[in-house]
């Protein structure tokens, strides 16, 4: 049955693509296409972010246990989208003229953040595998702690180049911050249950 559900959910997670490429194809991108598909892809990296992050939070309130069987793929589609979101950026605004790329990296602290958000990911897409799992044992748990890391740089990217944390920054700030504190309480009512 989950098998199913999996198949279900990893073609919903294609939603993003397929809607800006509906976008593409009746011409309704605006007077900025390149802009709107870069935030399309960023808004949607941070949603991913969050639905990753709310997994154990869904087991542990709901009578469902089947939510953490989904985290890996959502995981996944997070470095899917960041990498996509991050190859418009490069590809399609400054068509691969890497100077102004690295100065916009070492200048702009919203790209930084964002960039070294990216970075952190690619370690946990690599060892994401039941291989990587079994090979890396507790150390595969403390890698992928780095989700939380990311999380903040994320929300950090939003509120930066945004110049104002009202209002879209600040309610995934919110949902971050809020799942971040439930993973806290989880953590310590699995120590004092032993
Ligand atoms: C985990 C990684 C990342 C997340 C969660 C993320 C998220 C976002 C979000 C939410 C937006 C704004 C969307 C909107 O306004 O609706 C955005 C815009 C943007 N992001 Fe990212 N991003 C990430 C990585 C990157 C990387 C790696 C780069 C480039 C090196 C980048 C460059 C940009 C740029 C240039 C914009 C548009 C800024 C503007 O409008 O002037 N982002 N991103």
């Amino acid at each position: 049955m989950i098998k199913y559900f999996k198949v279900i959910v990893f073609i919903l997670c294609l939603w993003p693509l397929a809607a800006i490429s509906l976008n593409i194809y009746f011409d309704e991108l605006g007077p900025e296409p390149i802009k709107k598909i870069m935030h399309h892809f960023g808004e949607w990296t941070l949603i991913f972010i969050c639905l990753t992050l709310a997994m154990s939070p869904l087991k542990r309130f709901t009578p469902f246990n089947f939510w953490t069987k989904f985290r890996r793929m959502l995981g996944l589609y997070v470095f899917f989208y960041a990498t996509v979101h991050l190859l418009i950026y490069v590809g399609l605004d400054y068509r691969f003229d890497w100077d102004p790329i690295l100065n916009d990296v070492l200048k702009k602290k919203y790209i930084y953040i964002g960039f070294s958000a990216w970075l952190l990911l690619i370690p946990l897409a690599a060892t994401s595998s039941q291989k990587m799992i079994k090979l890396l044992k507790h150390n595969w748990k403390k890698i992928h702690k780095l989700i939380y890391v990311i999380a903040v740089f994320g929300s950090l990217h939003y509120i930066w180049l945004s110049k104002t944390i009202f209002f879209k920054p600040l309610i995934y700030s919110l949902i971050i911050l809020v799942l971040l504190a439930l993973r806290i309480r989880i953590k310590k009512k699995d120590i004092n249950y032993g």
